[in-house]
């Protein structure tokens, strides 16, 4: 076996390069050589991208991101939507994706996982769908799975995660009344920012995502949340604390309210008092829903 000696540029070269691709950790002692290497040039190349659905669910409209609807795609053949060439090469091009065909939150997941055309998908180690009841009556909406949250394939498994349940713990909910996703389901390559493509092509997954939770109640996590949600360049202290109705592309107007990332009160502990506001806010409005229900 030959073995080849770089010197100390070269190694850092190689780690900056691991760094950028995603690889911000070891997760075994020496390298997987059986693991098959994903090429850069193959993510990046335009494809046609085509996604296994039912094929006797009914066209319907396509869901761009905020709810509004886009254009439609021509019928599907033999239930496979295959998107054409021009718009696959589009920034946004799984919007053109029929997400209404998807009927169930089981095949939503499964179609996720099959978005290959998605180059987050192939940094992140695992896709994040979602944690709890996806019959609860809330909905929580974070922002991007950090490194934790990758490796497991769970939303908020980390110290925000844990936070996030000591505060929910305080209003009698849990994980079995709460059901939790995030804005994108994998981790951007070493916690870069997303970008707005990667926003544009997601959204409307999100969207469809809580279009078939169909929650009471949805609580948004962060100001990248609310900003996404609300179509508000505000920040989260200004859009935090009021509920607003809002229509996440089924016509539905769903109680929306934001509030502090658990995240930020790590860092900022002496703002828990506002999330804890927030938290009352929804406490209030779930009972008083229940008695509504009650008594109706
Ligand atoms: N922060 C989020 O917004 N979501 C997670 O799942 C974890 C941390």
């Amino acid at each position: 076996m030959s073995t080849q000696i770089y010197d100390r540029n070269d190694i850092i070269a190689m780690l900056r390069y691991q760094f950028e691709m995603g690889i911000d950790e070891a997760l075994l002692d020496f390298p997987d050589a059986l693991a098959s290497p994903v090429k850069l040039s193959e993510l990046l190349a335009p494809t046609n991208m085509t996604l296994d659905l039912p094929a006797k669910t009914p066209a319907g409209p396509i869901i761009g991101p905020m709810g509004k609807k886009a254009t439609k795609l021509p019928p599907s053949r033999n239930g496979r939507v295959a998107v054409a060439p021009a718009v696959a090469a589009c920034p946004s091009f799984s919007n053109a994706t029929d997400l209404s065909k998807i009927t169930s939150l089981a095949d939503l997941r499964a179609c996720l996982a099959a978005l290959d055309d998605c180059p987050l998908k192939h940094t992140a180690s695992n896709l994040c769908f979602a944690d709890g009841n996806p019959g609860a009556r809330v909905v929580i909406i974070g922002e991007v799975p950090g490194r934790d949250e990758d490796r497991m394939g769970v939303p908020f498994v980390g110290f925000a995660g844990q936070l996030l349940d000591k505060m929910l713990a305080c209003i009698g909910l849990d994980r079995t009344s709460t059901y939790l996703i995030n804005m994108l389901p994998w981790r951007p390559p070493g916690n870069r920012t997303p970008t707005d493509e990667e926003f544009a092509m997601l959204t409307p997954w999100l969207f469809r995502h809580v279009q078939l939770a169909k929650p009471e109640f949805i609580l948004l996590l962060g100001g990248a949340a609310a900003k996404l949600v609300f179509g508000s360049q505000d920040g989260i202290l200004k859009l935090r604390g009021k509920w607003r109705e809002i229509d996440f592309g089924d016509g539905v107007m769903r109680p929306t309210l934001a509030s502090l990332h658990p995240a930020y009160l790590l860092r900022s502990p002496a703002q828990k008092q506002l999330a804890f506001e927030d938290l009352l806010m929804l406490a209030s409005r779930l009972n008083l829903a229940a008695v509504d229900n009650k008594s109706g």
